[in-house]
């Protein structure tokens, strides 16, 4: 039996103070709530602790009870009726504690847990700076878990072939018998035992289309009757990186990724379920990526969970950033190796191990046992870790590395003859960008767009270079970092979407690429005011259509395509337009088609260099159209004023249709915004109370009369919850870049509640 311990615990900011002025907190829990910028990251820093108080029945004495700790950010000591039971010290792992001997069976018990959440702790990722908070608290959900004696312990399941499983049991009981059922509840095969082999060849394979996932179902057996069961989902596939790519059931699979924090404004790493599993479906079904990096450390199960179910590709790596401690610490970094490996393996989304500090010296020492394990535990996957030194010592099977070498108007990536002399070694890129173009969603069009283009830079040379499995840019959302780092108010605007998953131009990039989500986003707002000297430059339609038609103010001005002469490799190339005039001189103002160009050339000269700066060759065809074609000075005033400037009478109305297989996918009007308003997207509406609380994530954006994002729109928002909702974090928000948000959390009751968000009511529903 299973009971969620998730509810009823109280909370103390100073363990050594005892309860008395404690709070009533549920988990997941942050042990200090942070404000969303200009953070002190010694607020959530201190040795806290938490207490549950519960009743365990005689009924219960014959059991082993066992507590189960999801998360405990990052040095936990459970105690059971004053005694020590447990003690854990990676805040990034599960660990279980047996409390069995101290408890008082027919009365009441008290669980303590002192938790120190200080990052001068000796353990990863502590010891040296770090690019990212690290958060406290017990951040993920806690069991108490109610077990005969010989209870299942672990169950690891090893991936040897594409049908085939090696299946380990942990239990004191004589027999164990496993189920493999299938998705609609089949059995499809069994085997006895807590070791063997097992082949399941009709099994259907998991795949990113078609992510087919199984159960085992493992039971332990007493004079035929089941004492335990234990059912872990896993799936059938094999994965493999190769010189030459990546191969998923050997089929090759060039890998879109990103790397993913944990973390969320205000309440750091603690969110429930349906939140994490929110990120698992944005990098799938909004972002079109195929693969994410945890970085920098194992994440939640249900954010794993979710990518198992959606057919995303997972690189987990042990907690760690760029420092190396002591033995101890080295020591605990072994012991974390081994227990993200046997607590994901199950995991088909994962695809490998990330055995090395990220960014960390070359240590092989430390590196040959953390191989060593991981490759000991699970035959079925590679290990990599990932580095930004050159020609590092490769101790696992694939070469990771971080390439920042692109500044925007050089080569995408570097070679990877240039960055590992392990030419027969499969490569991949586990980070680019980030820091090299910090982009706020507040900036102007042209950092935002620049922005754009590097990641779609490196996209596509990486898609160019068969030796390049795969790339993880950084990142996929902001997050709150240390003073170290960041623009200096806490925050790392590394992301392609901000902290609240609203997009930046960027992410558009990836999206585009996809071929399941209809993608048409244009670079520009289209106003020249916006730029230097009016000078608007290219517009960059990030889009995966055939082709996008230019309308002006209704009328056709010219059909663009992908520009593949930028972008050779890159499968959906953004759409390039570089001509706003198009064929409009022909078919508004009668001209033929070379006076035409002619009249295009000196008008778009003018906008280049101004009037009085005109080259002698425009000039002198300026004079010639005088000459032959009555041409006057202010023709040539009105024409610009027209075509160019686009000023005076009515707004311009600029129409960009995505045109695929002949039909309009998506339609993107730009015109200057008159009128705002909000758009607020919760991440859903109806909310359950399971095993602990519910929340949805409300993503709020300003938008103008024709659905654009306006950047500009800073002003205040007033949230405020109703019924049996509470918000996460304050009622009074700025939306920034125009864009924004806040978290709704269920209070333990059922019901109808809202959320008004200025003027607008979002209605939930929450159940229990
Ligand atoms: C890397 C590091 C990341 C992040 C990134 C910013 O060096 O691994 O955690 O700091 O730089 O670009």
């Amino acid at each position: 039996m299973d009971i969620a311990f998730n509810n009823g615990w109280l909370f103390t900011e100073d363990y050594d103070a005892g309860f008395d002025k404690a709070s009533s907190v549920r988990l997941p829990h942050t042990a200090r709530e942070i404000p969303y910028n200009y953070i002190d990251c010694r607020d959530y820093q201190m040795v806290c602790g938490y207490r549950k108080s519960f009743t365990a029945p005689l009924e219960w004495q014959d059991k082993r009870l066992i507590l189960r700790f999801d998360g405990a950010a990052h040095e936990a000591t459970v105690f059971c009726n004053g005694t020590r039971v447990g003690y854990h010290a990676c805040g990034y792992t599960a660990f279980s504690v047996d409390i069995t001997d101290s408890v008082n069976f027919g009365g009441e018990n008290v669980i303590d847990v002192r938790l120190d959440t200080r990052e001068s702790l000796n353990i990863p990722p502590f010891g040296f700076v770090i690019d990212y908070l690290c958060y406290g608290g017990l951040y993920r959900e806690v069991t108490l878990e109610v077990k005969d004696p010989e209870y299942i312990k672990e169950v690891l399941i090893e991936n040897t072939g594409l049908h085939e499983l090696r299946v380990r049991i942990e239990s004191e009981c004589e027999s164990v018998a496993t189920d493999i059922v299938d998705g609609s509840g089949k059995v499809i095969a069994s085997a006895c035992g807590k070791a063997f082999e097992l082949s399941v060849p009709n099994a259907q394979l998991w795949s990113l289309d078609s992510p087919a996932l199984h159960t085992a179902r493992v039971r332990a057996m007493r004079g035929g009757e089941v004492v335990d069961e234990k059912s872990l989902r896993f799936g059938f596939r094999t994965v493999r990186f190769e010189n030459d790519g990546f191969y998923l059931n050997g089929q090759r699979i060039k890998l879109r990724g990103l790397n993913r924090h944990q973390s969320y404004a205000y309440v750091g790493y603690a969110m429930p379920k349906s939140v994490q599993e929110l990120d698992a479906e944005i990098l799938k079904n909004e972002l079109g990526v195929n693969a994410v990096r945890t970085s920098h450390y194992p994440q939640s199960q249900h954010f794993i969970s979710r990518c198992d179910e959606l057919g995303l590709l997972v690189f987990t790596e042990i907690p760690g950033w760029q420092h190396i401690g002591d033995e101890d610490w080295k020591r605990q970094t072994v012991k974390n190796t081994d227990e993200m490996v046997r607590q994901y393996m199950h995991h088909p989304s994962i695809m490998l191990w990330g055995v090395r500090i990220n960014e960390s010296q070359d240590c092989d020492e430390l590196y040959r046992k953390t191989n060593a394990v991981a490759h000991t535990l699970d035959s079925g996957r590679q290990t990599s870790g990932v580095r930004y030194l050159e020609k590092s010592h490769l101790l696992e099977d694939v070469y990771a590395y971080n390439d920042f070498s692109h500044t925007g108007d050089n080569a995408g990536l570097k070679a990877k003859k240039n960055v590992t002399s392990k030419k027969h070694r499969p490569y991949f890129v586990s980070e680019c960008n980030g820091h090299m173009f910090p982009t706020k969603p507040f900036d102007d069009e042209r950092h935002r767009l620049s922005h754009a283009l590097r990641h779609a830079k490196v996209l596509d040379a990486m898609y160019a270079a068969d030796d390049i499995c795969g790339i993880f840019p950084w990142c996929m959302f902001d997050y709150n970092t240390h003073q170290d780092f960041g623009s200096g108010d806490g925050i790392c605007y590394h992301g392609v979407m901000d902290m609240f998953r609203n997009p930046k131009l960027a992410a558009a990039v990836y999206t585009s690429q996809s071929d399941n989500i209809p993608c048409c986003v244009v670079s520009s707002s289209m106003d020249i005011g916006e730029h230097p000297a009016g000078d608007i430059g290219k517009v960059y339609v990030f889009t995966n259509a055939d082709s996008v038609k230019l309308y002006k103010d209704g009328i056709f001005v010219r059909e663009f395509f992908p520009g593949k002469d930028e972008y050779p490799a890159l499968p959906h190339p953004p759409v390039i337009i570089d001509d706003f005039i198009g064929e409009l001189l022909i078919t508004q103002e009668g001209f033929d088609e070379k006076t035409a160009d002619t009249v295009k050339e000196c008008l778009l000269a003018v906008a280049k260099s101004g009037p009085s700066a005109l080259p002698p060759k425009i000039l002198a065809k300026f004079a010639r159209l005088m000459l032959t074609k009555g041409f006057k000075f202010s023709d040539g005033v009105e024409l610009y004023g027209k075509y160019v400037g686009n000023w005076g009478g009515e707004a311009t109305k600029w129409r960009f249709d995505a045109i695929r297989d002949g039909e309009v996918i998506k339609s993107v009007t730009r015109s200057p915004g008159q009128k705002v308003h909000l758009e607020v997207r919760p991440s859903k509406t109806e909310l359950s109370e399971g095993d602990t609380y519910d929340a949805a994530e409300v993503r709020i954006r300003a938008l103008d009369e024709y659905g654009n994002l306006a950047p500009y729109w800073q002003e205040p928002v007033v949230l405020k919850c109703s019924g049996a909702l509470e918000l996460i974090g304050p009622e009074i928000i700025s939306l920034k870049g125009g864009s924004g948000g806040c978290y709704v959390k269920t209070i333990g009751k059922a019901g109808k509640a809202a959320l008004s968000v200025n003027d607008i009511e979002i209605e939930f529903n929450i159940d229990m």
